[in-house]
């Protein structure tokens, strides 16, 4: 097998494929979702205080899920929560965001767990 040959074309098409995803999931992102022309404040509140509590607890205390308070996510590296959170984890039930939140959009609600400023306890 020609490795110099066949590589940098598997990474090609690799990478054609990626963008290709990254631009359907983008437009899809902003023709479905209502929330996106409101301030991203209003609408990471109100993400929050309807889904995520579903499973993190009503005070982000943890439920099915793990708690998201300031001192549990202390240990937590942010790359680790940034990817659970646009990905989700199948396993443990964790859904997917990236539908409903942009990358710069789940930094910034992660940034919000972090102090605590998302949901008072
Ligand atoms: C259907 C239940 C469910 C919903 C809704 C949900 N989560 Fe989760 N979440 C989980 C579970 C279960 C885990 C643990 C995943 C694991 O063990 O890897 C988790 C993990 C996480 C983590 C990673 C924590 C860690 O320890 O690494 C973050 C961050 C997170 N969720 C944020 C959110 C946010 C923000 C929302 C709302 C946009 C949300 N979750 C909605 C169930 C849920």
């Amino acid at each position: 097998m020609n490795l110099s040959y066949s590589a940098p074309r598997a990474w090609k098409i690799f990478l054609s494929r990626c963008s290709g995803a990254i631009i359907t999931l983008s437009l899809l992102t902003a023709v479905l979702n209502p929330a996106a022309a409101r301030p991203p404040e209003d609408k990471l509140n109100y993400i929050v205080k309807n889904f995520c509590v579903i499973c993190h607890g009503a005070q982000l205390q943890g439920g099915s899920g793990p708690p998201l308070q300031p001192s549990y996510l202390r240990a937590k590296p942010n790359q680790q929560l940034l990817t659970t959170l646009l990905y989700g984890h199948a396993p443990a039930a964790m859904p997917a965001w990236a539908g409903s939140l942009s990358r710069s959009e789940a930094i910034w609600l992660i940034q919000r767990l972090r102090i605590g400023a998302v949901i008072e306890p």
